[in-house]
């Protein structure tokens, strides 16, 4: 077809799609094109924004490498990933709320004992111990249960982030006991700017936005049977709990952190006191 209008061309294009054999594939490529003509379209978009618009993907492409995930922050940024997180990953009645991954996520941290601290460093910071229990919808303790974790140091940067941090600083695995316990130690976390040295920090400054996120610890929750868990801890005082830049918050997931000064409680720790206490179940939904 020759000098198509333009709702034509989008027709044209579907069409020429309409052989890919894999279906939900066929289904994902048909329907983002008509998505993005609509959008190109809608927004009379010019030739010069196009190519300004392939230009800042490209930058966000060449500024990833194993450390860095600009792609996925843009993800974030544009509050798709919290999207996708909405429409796919949805915590069935009664399961622990899950929430996105982020880019700093690194595979295989070190395995953590019981009441280990994941902080590679001396610190004068009082500890945070956290603890609870992994269990099923139906509240039965879950034994021998994954439970992966990872959060900034108080300057606000993950370790690969951070040349002066030591490899692993700040993440681990932990696992339940027989009676599905866990037992984490760590410092409080506190918020902190996602980087804003790439593109999404361009795009931050282009369009006014700041770029905190509210304090969080991240959780991967993980035992056979059970759907992993990919959440936060949140803490509830924190400032930016309304205006999180990627748009991760949840309700379910803002928690307490209480100071507790018992020595007794110290000692049985293993911290001093006074120290940061959270108490916290991970509860799992049964695998589809
Ligand atoms: C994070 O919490 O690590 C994170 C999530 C999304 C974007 C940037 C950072
Ligand atoms: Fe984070």
């Amino acid at each position: 077809m020759r000098n198509m209008t333009e709702t034509q061309l989008t027709d044209v294009v579907v069409e020429r799609y309409a052989s890919t054999p894999d279906a939900r594939l066929r289904y994902l490529l048909q329907t983002l094109i008509v998505a993005l003509h609509d959008y190109v379209r809608e927004a009379r978009l010019t030739e010069t924004e196009w190519m300004e618009a392939i230009q800042f993907l490209t930058r966000t492409g060449q500024m990833c490498d194993d450390k860095r995930q600009e792609m996925i922050l843009l993800s974030d940024n544009l509050g798709i990933s919290a999207l996708v997180n909405l429409v796919s990953a949805g915590a069935p009645e009664g399961a622990t709320e899950t929430t996105v991954v982020g880019p700093f996520y690194v595979p295989n941290s070190p395995q953590r004992e019981w009441g280990e601290t994941i902080l590679l460093r001396e610190t004068d910071e009082p500890s945070l111990i956290v603890r609870g229990r992994v269990v099923d919808c139906q509240g039965a303790p879950i034994p021998d249960a994954g439970i992966e974790v990872w959060q900034t140091d108080s300057n606000g940067m993950y370790d690969i982030q951070d040349p002066t941090q030591a490899v692993d600083n700040l993440r681990g695995h932990y696992r339940t006991n027989a009676k599905g316990e866990f037992l984490i130690r760590t410092i409080r976390p506190t918020s902190y700017p996602i980087p804003t040295d790439g593109p999404v920090g361009e795009l931050l400054e282009a369009t006014a936005r700041h770029p905190w996120r509210p304090a969080h610890i991240h959780a991967i929750v993980t035992a056979p049977g059970h759907r992993p868990l990919v959440t936060h801890l949140f803490d509830a005082e924190d400032a930016y709990l309304d205006s999180d830049v990627v748009f991760a918050v949840k309700e379910s997931l803002i928690r307490n952190y209480a100071q507790n000064s018992s020595e007794e409680d110290a000692a049985r720790f293993g911290v001093s006191a006074p120290f940061w206490e959270l108490e916290t179940d991970f509860i799992l939904a049964a695998q589809d």
